[in-house]
């Protein structure tokens, strides 16, 4: 889906989040697919790093990708799960039309994904409907900061205009993903909220995993 396509965006992300893999991002991603099993479902794969991060529950992964510069960077991760016996479908389509049936999938990954996506409230529907009853829904999204915060004031001045949607592949980095989830009819108590990454608009995470 060339729409989606956002090459420059593709080396920079790739880049920063494989330098993320040394820091705090890697062991984060690990900790929110600690409770994934079965089949996994990656909503946005991008270069694939949470590829690097399955815990041995997981036993096939199907990820949805529009970007074809950003599954083209993911090749090598995809083969590298495949050679560790774990079956990976890699499918040019987004979260909001999921080419799969209903109740297929036990698992959902959102990793920096919903901030992207131009209807969260479709992409969230789709995923539950894909998703077995009593399925888990792990959650990795950078979100709205406090308001009247410094890191809330910098995200809204970096939204005005559409300036850091057109930098970062149309991420909308002062999104409230929390009530998103909420409103979707998923448990959001136990999320937990904290600075992760270094970058300062997109630092505030909301991570862990959830059931609908
Ligand atoms: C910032 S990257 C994050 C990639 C990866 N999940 C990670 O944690 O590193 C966001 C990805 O979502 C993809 N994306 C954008 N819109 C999408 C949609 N509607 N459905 C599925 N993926 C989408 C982009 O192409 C991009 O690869």
């Amino acid at each position: 889906m060339a729409a989606h396509d956002h090459p420059l965006f593709t080396r920079v992300y790739a880049m920063v989040s494989g330098l993320g893999e040394h820091s705090e991002l890697g062991p984060a991603r690990s900790h929110v697919l600690a409770g994934a099993t079965g089949r996994l479902l990656i909503v946005g794969l991008g270069p694939g790093h949470d590829l690097d991060h399955l815990p041995p529950a997981v036993t096939s992964v199907v990820a949805v990708e529009p970007s074809p510069s950003m599954r083209a960077a993911a090749h090598g991760r995809v083969e590298a799960a495949r050679s560790r016996g774990i079956e990976v479908e890699l499918i040019d389509a987004v979260g909001e039309a999921l080419p799969l049936p209903d109740d297929s999938v036990d698992s959902v990954l959102f990793a920096y994904v919903l901030c992207s996506v131009d209807s969260v409230t479709d992409v969230l529907a789709e995923a539950r409907r894909v998703l077995h009853p009593g399925g888990t829904v792990c959650v990795l999204e950078h979100v709205r900061a406090a308001p009247g915060s410094w890191t809330g004031r910098m995200q809204r001045a970096v939204s005005t205009g559409g300036l850091w949607s057109r930098l970062a592949g149309g991420c909308r980095c002062d999104q409230d993903t929390r009530r998103a989830l909420a409103d979707a009819g998923l448990h959001v108590e136990d999320l937990e909220e904290r600075r992760l990454v270094n970058v300062p608009v997109v630092n505030w995470t909301l991570m862990g995993s959830s059931r609908p």
